[in-house]
């Protein structure tokens, strides 16, 4: 399958470049990749291939996102993130929380994931209830990655893999 990645650019490239050498420093003095990651994967998470709505697109910032139950705690990385929003204000809160969540897995001994800019920062948050719900079994799972995302069983076991990186006491 052809990707089609939004071109911005090559100042906001740089800008991009800047951020994520700042990142790097900051996850790893603050030991904070693993809710890095999740910002990203709860931001992208909520995307609904048939109505083409929820996704990656800084819903995040918003108090009404930070308020869904399945998103305790990530008020605290929308707070630390803030400092890097205002260094770099031309990076939408779209992109900075999935660069965010690259340089987690990056920093944390994983592979360096190729990061494609250009995503533009949405006005009202996704509905609550798209995330996967920890209580439920495998039929969930399918229906939420598969039949919601648009991924299939294989995504399912290595996204879960996140959970690698493990979980700090905040
Ligand atoms: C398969 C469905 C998933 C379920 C049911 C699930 C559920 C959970 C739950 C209940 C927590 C604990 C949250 C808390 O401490 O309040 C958690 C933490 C976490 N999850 Fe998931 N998760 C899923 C998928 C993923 C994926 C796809 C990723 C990333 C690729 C991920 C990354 C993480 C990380 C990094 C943490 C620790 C965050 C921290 O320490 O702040 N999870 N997950």
């Amino acid at each position: 399958m052809t990707k089609n990645y939004p071109t911005v650019s090559e100042d906001y490239k740089k800008a991009v470049e800047k951020c994520k050498r700042k990142l790097r420093g900051f996850i790893a003095e603050k030991n904070c990749a693993p809710l890095m990651l999740r910002i990203a994967w709860h931001s992208a998470g909520t995307y609904d291939v048939k109505t083409k709505t929820g996704g990656p697109f800084g819903t995040m910032r918003l108090a009404a996102e930070q308020a869904h139950s399945a998103n305790n705690g990530l008020d605290i990385a929308v707070r630390l993130l803030e400092p890097f929003k205002e260094q770099f204000p031309t990076i939408s809160y779209a992109d900075l929380y999935q660069l965010a969540g690259v340089v987690g897995v990056e920093v944390t001994g994983g592979p360096d994931i190729p990061f494609h800019p250009g995503r533009d920062d949405k006005a009202e948050p996704p509905q609550e209830g798209r995330l996967p719900d920890a209580k439920q079994g495998n039929d969930h799972l399918r229906q939420v990655f598969g039949a919601q995302m648009g991924l299939s069983d294989k995504d399912i076991v290595a996204l879960s893999g996140g959970h690698t990186l493990g979980a700090l006491d905040w």
